[in-house]
């Protein structure tokens, strides 16, 4: 018989996959026969597996149509491990279907073939969904004619081999599934290698990582138990890549090579009870065997390297993930995609000689960071780092100079293979204007409190004088918390938890990091933030927060809180690092953020840039929507404000604090001191007798939302006009009466954007709807914002009230 594969196979293989097929053990499963389907909508039916582990069917990924693909099924993921149409996804009231003559097609609803499963036509009987995640077409006699093991996308199960030829691409994106810039593959001649694609293209570029076993290796297995290796013809192992030992039994398991460019084996607990505590949040972590061990060191001839051009690359957080990080004066190209690389965010210096420019610039320097020797055009050795400033700053084709060890390199855009890292060595001095507010190195003056008077929550409350004197007494009792604090960087990390890298510090440890408790960032009721150096990570900067006022909980109950928040991973949010809890000691290790918080960006020093006002406000969007809805346990902030939003060294708004709400939780559910969250940003609901939900978060949010699009805080009292004295108000009326300019000072970015303001404002008045059912999700405010959705005319926010 014919057997179409799209890869030429040697014959050979191909008798040898037939035979393996022939004699792969017959499982249990659910029979689909011939003219069964399945159409693309949503709630649409699947093809499960006997167990139920697995499904087979169509996805709806974002807003951007329908995956034919499969997942697993029984956990709140739904992680999807096989892609038909990852370049094509298709719209609802698309096609799959096991015809009668024999063909496995998917069409578009105006019958376009869209996919199709390349085989013989003749001899399929049944199509079935196994419970070792392989969908497969087979004859009468349960011979496989086709299986979406021999097709991998980006992942592999345990069972599932890749020969000679087959490969894995990555997907583009996390949430993207389209080819991405990475490839794994068995070469023909039997070397395992990692490549860069020429995106976007459909081929390899370079070589990035390779096991050398060109002439012996046969095949990649991953098996029953785990493991992971390159196998020569006789089955000996020629290369282990992971063999964590965790059981099939206890842990689902794959293997993915992801969008960043790193292949990773991960593991997911089947019952939460394996890890020995009952509120163990389950979810996929990575084994600590991935490869390469430093994506970051990819030099490619051509090509940005792991990241894109002008950008560097740098391993963070706990498990180490690259990310890929603009430098000082320059942004991402696409905030949403930084591997896409970075641009200036200032006019390069003139080359005009008769009118140098040498006074407007210096030289920013960032420790330990190169590019490669791609971008040099000069090189001087045995020099003064003040020479090679100086030879830079005279020179308008130098973009950023390389000093190390007496040595002086000049580089030119565009910058490529960048990468930050200890081993490194020399500093890069990054050449950006001097008098653009915005590119200075922030002061992080967390010192600088802004103690606002009393003010005396929302109007919306106020108007109900039933509240007045409650919220006297809370305002007396509510203590102003504020933790400014900042900066990235971790390094080593040492696994305390099992599956985590959660760090466990001494209280001696985190005593001497932080000089005693001597520099203190922000302080609240319940905490106080100190900042802190770890010597034993190269004297990475970190923020300890000492919590105070935790009611007595069980050690299993702060571990298993911390353990959720360290389970986090969204680039919107500041990584917990590790935690102490020695004794009466509760205390958390966070990221230290240098630009400090956005209450600092937005209020103090000159009106930030009204695009990067907006990313900041999409980026916090999206990190609350991750708290709300993709998290594994779902977490509810309690207190957001622009005080806790922080700034990344590219400005990316990241969350800080959440996750605590929990921790800080007093006996009685919410008693008056039990109210987390600071006043003129609380949700209504507090104060009555209603129950707390994710809606608190939105409606602070979009109090925060209109802070940031006119740059004034929530409540003023030093204003002329009484009316302007609440904004949520304020902006209120002057939308009703399309006059949005007036809140928006004189703002001369965003008025030619009105129509973004406006909507902006809309998404804000129905996220402070005093009605919290009435307020959207975060993931709706998220697709409002981006323009997805429309934004309907919102009510007047306070209309609930005189209904209670
Ligand atoms: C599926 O079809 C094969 C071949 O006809 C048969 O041996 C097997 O028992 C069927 N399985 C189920 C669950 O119907
Ligand atoms: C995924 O990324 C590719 C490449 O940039 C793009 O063409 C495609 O539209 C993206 N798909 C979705 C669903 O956003
Ligand atoms: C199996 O093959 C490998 C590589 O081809 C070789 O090094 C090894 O000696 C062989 N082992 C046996 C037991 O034949
Ligand atoms: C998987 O491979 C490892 C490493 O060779 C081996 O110890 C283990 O027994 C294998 N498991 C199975 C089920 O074959
Ligand atoms: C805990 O896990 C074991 C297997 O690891 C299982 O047999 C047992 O039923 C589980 N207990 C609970 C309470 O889930
Ligand atoms: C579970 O944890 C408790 C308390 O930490 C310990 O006493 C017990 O031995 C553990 N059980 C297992 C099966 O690890
Ligand atoms: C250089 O600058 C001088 C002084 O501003 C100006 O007159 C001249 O036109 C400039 N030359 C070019 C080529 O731009």
């Amino acid at each position: 018989m014919a057997l179409a594969f799209p890869n030429p196979l040697p014959s050979s293989l191909l008798l040898l996959l037939l035979m393996m097929a022939c004699s792969t053990s017959a499982q249990t499963y659910r029979n689909q026969s011939m003219g069964s389907s399945l159409t693309a909508k949503d709630g649409g039916s699947s093809w499960a597996s006997p167990s139920g582990d697995f499904s087979f069917g169509f996805q709806r990924i974002g807003n951007g149509g329908y995956l034919l693909a499969i997942w697993f099924n029984k956990i709140p993921e739904k992680t999807i491990v096989w892609a038909a149409n990852r370049n094509n996804l298709v719209p609802r009231g698309s096609k799959v279907q096991l015809t009668t003559d024999g063909q496995f097609v998917l069409n578009d609803p105006k019958g376009k073939e869209i996919w199709g499963a390349d085989m013989a036509r003749s001899g399929v009987a049944y199509a079935a969904m196994l419970d070792s995640g392989n969908l497969v077409l087979a004859t009468q006699n349960s011979v496989y004619l086709w299986e979406s093991f021999k097709f991998p996308t980006d992942t592999i199960l345990p069972t599932n081999t890749i020969g000679q030829n087959g490969k894995l691409v990555a997907r583009y994106l996390e949430t993207n599934y389209s080819n991405g810039r990475f490839q794994l593959s068995l070469k023909s001649d039997g070397n395992l290698v990692l490549q860069t694609r020429h995106f976007p293209l459909d081929s390899a570029n370079h070589d990035y990582w390779s096991t050398e076993t060109v002439g012996s290796g046969f095949q990649v297995v991953f098996n029953q138990s785990g493991s992971i290796y390159v196998a020569a013809k006789n089955g000996s192992i020629l290369n282990m890549i992971s063999s964590y030992a965790g059981s099939t039994q206890d842990f689902y398991q794959i293997a993915i090579l992801e969008y960043d460019g790193v292949f990773r084996h991960y593991l997911y607990p089947k019952r939460p009870n394996i890890s020995n505590s009952t509120s163990w949040p389950s979810a996929w972590t990575p084994t600590s065997n991935f490869i390469p061990p430093n994506v970051c060191h990819i030099m490619e001839d051509t090509g940005g390297g792991a990241c894109g051009f002008n950008s560097y690359c740098k391993l963070e957080g706990h498990d180490q993930r690259p990310r890929c990080i603009c430098p000082e004066g320059y942004a991402h190209i696409d905030p949403d995609d930084e591997r896409k690389g970075c641009k200036a965010n200032f006019i390069q210096q003139s080359c005009n000689e008769s009118m140098p420019e040498t006074d407007l610039f210096y030289l920013y320097p960032m420790q330990n960071t190169d590019w490669s020797g791609k971008s040099d055009y000069e090189y001087f050795p045995s020099q003064t780092e003040d020479w090679c400033r100086n030879a830079c700053l005279v020179d308008c084709f130098c973009a950023v100079a390389v000093f190390r060890n007496g040595g002086c390199w000049k580089k030119r855009f565009p910058l490529s293979n960048g990468r930050m890292d200890s081993i490194m060595g020399g500093k890069a001095l990054i050449k950006i204007p001097k008098d653009n507010s915005i590119f200075k190195p922030s002061s992080a003056d967390s010192k600088k409190k802004d103690r606002s008077t009393l003010i005396l929550i929302g109007s919306v409350l106020l108007s109900s004088s039933v509240f007045f004197n409650l919220l006297l007494l809370l305002a007396a009792i509510l203590a102003i918390f504020r933790f400014d604090y900042f900066k990235p960087k971790v390094l080593q990390t040492y696994p305390v938890m099992p599956g985590m890298n959660l760090r466990s510090f001494t209280y001696e440890e985190l005593k001497k990091a932080t000089n005693g408790f001597k520099d203190e960032l922000g302080h609240g009721a319940f905490a106080t933030v100190y900042k802190g150096t770890l010597e034993s990570d190269h004297g990475k900067p970190v923020a300890v927060k000492k919590l105070n006022n935790i009611v007595t909980q069980g050690d299993q109950e702060f571990k298993a809180e911390v353990s959720a928040i360290g389970r986090t991973n969204h680039k919107n949010l500041v990584q917990l690092l590790g935690f102490n809890n020695e004794g009466q000691h509760r205390l958390i290790v966070y990221e230290f953020m240098s630009r400090g918080s956005l209450a600092n960006f937005l209020f103090e020093g000159s009106r930030p840039k009204w695009y990067q006002r907006i990313q900041i406000a999409l980026g916090t969007a999206r990190g609350l929507s991750y708290l709300h809805e993709e998290c594994s346990t779902q977490i509810i902030h309690c207190d957001i404000k622009p005080q806790n939003i922080l700034l990344d060294d590219s400005l990316t708004p990241r969350i800080s604090d959440f996750g605590l709400a929990k921790l800080l939780k007093t006996d009685q559910t919410r008693t008056m001191t039990g109210i987390r969250g600071t006043k003129g940003y609380v949700a209504p609901e507090w104060f009555r007798n209603m129950p707390v939900t994710v809606k608190v978060d939105v409606y602070s949010f979009g109090i925060l939302l209109l802070e940031i699009i006119c740059c004034r805080k929530s409540f003023e009292a030093d204003v002329q006009n009484e009316d302007q004295m609440i904004l949520a108000d304020w902006v209120y009326d002057c939308y009703k009466e399309r006059k949005l300019d007036l809140p928006l000072g004189n703002d001369e970015e965003a008025m030619p954007d009105m129509k973004r303001v406006e909507r902006y404002v809309m998404i804000a008045i129905w996220c402070i709807q005093e009605d919290p059912s009435l307020r959207p999700t975060m993931k709706k405010v998220i697709q409002m914002m981006e323009g997805a959705v429309e934004v309907p005319v919102p009510p007047d926010p306070s209309s609930f009230i005189s209904s209670i």
